[in-house]
């Protein structure tokens, strides 16, 4: 049996890897040629941890990777992961996943296998049956359930522990029509995840599943947020006791009631805004998702407030950021809290420097000379007036006055409340947490 993945990104060079490494024979496919020669030497284009050494275990053994689409002719199973970014309006963008699928059918066209297509990428209901499908029938002149198999297969994993949710995902989902193929995809399913649920619904219900899946994370984002902003004014009241108790509830469940600058990510902010979009096209108000998205956007402004409140004009102040990737354990940029806060920050004309320890060279691509780029914490502090911890890096627990000594006004904003309990000779404000009067 021969596996084909469409598309190298987090998700397809995860899923590839680890395919491979449990001893399958993997074909990947990128049209990136620099980012396929980088990871035929074994060497990840991105960080995530575990990811370059269950690539390189998988290239031992039978991962092959290339840019040419003719050697995924003799696969059984085609996953697509490419990218499904969003257009300036907030509405998905189908250009990437239009090109790719196009270039499926016509290698289908040529082809006498009868390949299972599983599309992995996030799409918005309707997607895979009114577009993806006529553009696969038409390209390769083969209908779905006879020439070749069409099923969504929604992504569910986390960048930062990407390759333990391949290998341990909560729940497959496989959606389409009940044909051979699907039962063939229920097999291989079976076999690569015993005991992990299988849910088999239709296609729009499978991709539905995907939007409600983000939508709901990250609602209890912005409850906690805004819940954290109450705790403000509380004097004495501590956002993440109130998270880690409710969490204990099993009708709430422990994660995301993490308080913070809001969600960023290549994910939550494109989907919620998909998925606002389509409910809006579709006729729904989506009044509660609308408002998810509110809250997510004054946190920031909450952040650059608490700034000028005690900067005064932030015009030449010095503002260090500490982190710019969107979480911890990834230098993923995309959509990050923390770079739109820069962004920000420089329409001020503040001055800004970073440090962040895997995303400097993301960042740089963005900002280039606008900013500056510290090695060292220390030298991110060194003669600022305003450090903002913006990233749970496990090595910022470790701040302390010796750090911020180098500093010439010492105002510490810590949106993840890292530096809580600690006797630090700085004006110290976290989000979540009330001043004692
Ligand atoms: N990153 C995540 O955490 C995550 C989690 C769940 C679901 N998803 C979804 O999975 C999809 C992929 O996400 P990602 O973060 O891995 O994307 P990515 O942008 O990191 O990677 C996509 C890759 O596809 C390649 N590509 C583009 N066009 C191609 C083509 N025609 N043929 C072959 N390769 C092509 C790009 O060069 C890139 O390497 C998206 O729809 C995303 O919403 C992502």
């Amino acid at each position: 049996m021969k596996i084909g993945v469409i598309g190298l990104g987090f998700v397809g060079l995860s899923l590839s890897s680890v395919l491979a490494s449990k001893g399958y024979d993997v074909i990947g496919i990128d049209i990136d040629k620099e980012k396929c020669n980088k990871i035929i030497n074994g060497v990840s284009p991105f960080f995530e941890p575990k990811l370059e050494k269950t690539l390189q275990n998988g290239l031992k053994k039978k991962l092959k990777i290339s840019d040419n689409f003719l050697l995924i002719n003799d696969c059984d199973f085609l996953f697509v992961t490419v990218g499904t970014p969003q257009n300036p309006n907030g509405s998905i963008n189908l250009s990437i996943i239009k090109k790719a699928v196009s270039t499926i059918g016509e290698n289908l066209l040529k082809n006498k296998k009868k390949p299972i297509i599983l599309i992995k990428s996030t799409v918005i209901p309707g997607t895979i049956k009114k577009i993806i499908l006529p553009i696969l029938e038409k390209k390769s002149n083969k209908k779905d359930g006879k020439g070749f198999g069409l099923i969504s297969n929604p992504e569910f994993l986390q960048e930062s522990s990407a390759i333990k949710d391949t290998e341990f995902p909560h729940v497959v989902v496989l959606g389409g029509n009940q044909t051979t193929f699907m039962k063939k995809a229920k097999k291989l399913f079976t076999k690569l995840h015993p005991n992990v649920p299988i849910i088999i619904t239709n296609h729009q219900t499978a991709e539905m599943i995907k939007y409600a899946n983000n939508s709901f994370l990250a609602t209890k984002i912005s409850f906690i947020n805004q819940l954290s902003n109450i705790c403000q004014k509380i004097p004495g009241a501590n956002i993440d006791d109130i998270g880690k108790t409710i969490g204990l509830d099993p009708r709430i469940g422990k994660l995301f009631l993490n308080a913070g600058p809001g969600y960023g990510g290549s994910c939550l902010p494109k989907d919620m805004k998909a998925l606002i979009n389509f409910a809006n096209i579709s006729g729904i108000n989506p009044t509660l998702l609308n408002a998810v998205e509110e809250v997510n956007t004054k946190q920031l402004e909450q952040i650059i407030l608490m700034t000028k409140q005690k900067l005064g004009d932030l015009t030449a102040k010095k503002i260090t950021i500490l982190g710019t990737a969107f979480k911890p354990d990834t230098d993923d940029i995309r959509d990050s809290i923390a770079i739109e806060l820069i962004k920000k920050l420089l329409k001020k004309k503040a001055r800004i420097i970073i440090h962040d320890p895997k995303a400097m060279k993301n960042t740089k691509r963005i900002f280039e000379e606008k900013i500056s780029y510290a090695e060292t914490v220390q030298d991110a502090l060194s003669k600022s007036q305003c450090v903002i911890i913006m990233t749970q890096w496990k090595q910022y627990e470790k701040l302390n006055n010796n750090e911020f000594k180098y500093m010439t006004r010492k105002f510490v904003i810590d949106c993840r409340r890292m530096l809580v309990g600690k006797q630090l000779d700085v004006d110290y404000y976290a989000i979540g947490l009330g001043k004692e009067n």
